[in-house]
């Protein structure tokens, strides 16, 4: 079965093909047009989707080396993101099967970045198989999850406020730093002390040891947004720019060290022996090498994708409904194209047979 998958819930217009269970091809067009904001302007990246997304699928479709005739079905991200710019690949995507007469697959961005790591990119490829803690970090989402054997789940914690690349990019916007701040953040950090300013890591205390673990796995990053800010404020700008490389990585510090610390103790606290992580901020090096360390230490397996299936692709689209269709899932026709998608217990399994 060959499947095309559509993603334009952001700033990345992309399509990919999987081809009878295995990644064909996965083309990315990242947006340049909202640098000089500093954030994404959600008009600006619907009209950039609609100008690419014609050379984008083509360009999918023929390194695949398959016309599109050859598609069996055709898959797209129906939320959560920016609505304007879902709906245009959502209707390019509806559209096009209609034309071609083969069934479209509405799928969910978070739970495309959840399951990312089992990307069929190549024979060594791993499956999912439940249970692990699912770890999803990107510029709108924190989550954990707990992924049973079927391959539905739970969320068990999740941000209060910012996502963790929002803390990245927000903290970078005040260090000067252009949009998105995260990369940068990573890179600058390479060569700093990650020691040089305790900033805080909140909600990390020893309530982890409380018989519920409601609210237990819950993140906050406004108060690390806050402290950074006051901090700045305090010292001289001169002494930023000279420590610029020690303060990207005392953020990156606290920022990652909550994540692998909350992960690490879901795994613990559920039994299970692994964890994933996914999403852009996966592609965090510090946070690759935390997780690595700390899942080393606790006898845990660690499932990462590669660094371009961390970010917004279409790869994990078509591979998320290629799994959703070898367990027998429906089209469904009454789905919503939704900006705050929801996350109901079981999702997946809701959509299968
Ligand atoms: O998953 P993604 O591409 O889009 C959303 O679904 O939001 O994630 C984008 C986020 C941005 O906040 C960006 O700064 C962050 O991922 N990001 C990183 C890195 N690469 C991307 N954050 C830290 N380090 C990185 N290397
Ligand atoms: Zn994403």
């Amino acid at each position: 079965m060959n499947i095309l998958g559509i993603e334009t819930s952001c700033d990345e217009t992309s399509a990919a093909v999987l081809l009878d269970g295995r990644i064909g091809s996965n083309v990315i067009s990242s947006q340049r047009c909202h640098t000089s904001f500093g954030g994404v302007v959600p008009e600006l990246a619907s009209r950039e989707h609609e100008r690419t997304i014609v050379s984008i699928v083509n360009s999918a479709v023929t390194e695949a080396n398959i016309t599109k005739n050859e598609l069996d079905c055709i898959a797209a991200t129906a939320g959560p993101g920016l609505i304007g710019a879902v709906m245009v690949g959502l209707c390019f995507a509806e559209g096009m099967a209609f034309a071609l007469g083969i069934p479209f697959v509405p799928v969910n961005h978070i739970e495309a970045h959840m399951f990312s790591a089992f990307i069929p990119e190549s024979p060594e490829h791993r499956s999912p198989e439940g249970p692990f803690i699912s770890l999803t970090v990107s510029g709108g989402h924190t989550l954990l999850s707990l992924v049973r054997e079927d391959l539905s789940y739970d969320v068990i914690g999740k941000t209060l406020d910012d996502a963790a690349g929002e803390a990245f990019d927000k903290t970078g916007k005040m260090l000067g730093l252009a949009y998105p701040a995260g990369p940068v953040i990573d890179r600058l950090a390479a060569s700093g002390n990650p020691h040089f300013h305790a900033f805080p890591k909140a909600l990390t205390s020893s309530s982890q040891t409380s018989r519920s673990y409601r609210g237990n796995f819950d993140f906050s990053f406004s108060g690390l947004k806050t402290s950074v800010l006051t901090w700045l404020q305090k010292h001289p700008a001169e002494f930023i720019q000279t420590h610029l490389h020690d303060i990207a990585a005392s953020i990156q510090y606290a920022i990652v060290s909550v994540l692998t610390e909350k992960a690490v103790a879901a795994a613990r606290y559920f039994h299970t022996d692994a964890i994933s992580v996914a999403g852009g901020v996966s592609a965090n090096s510090a946070l690759r090498t935390a997780m690595q360390e700390a899942c080393r230490h606790h006898g845990i397996r660690l499932y990462i994708p590669g660094t371009v299936y961390s970010t917004d692709n279409a790869a994990m689209i078509a591979s998320l409904a290629g799994l959703m269709l070898s367990k027998g899932a429906v089209r469904k026709n009454n789905y919503d194209v939704a900006p705050f998608a929801s996350f109901a217990a079981g999702a997946i399994k809701a959509s299968l047979k």
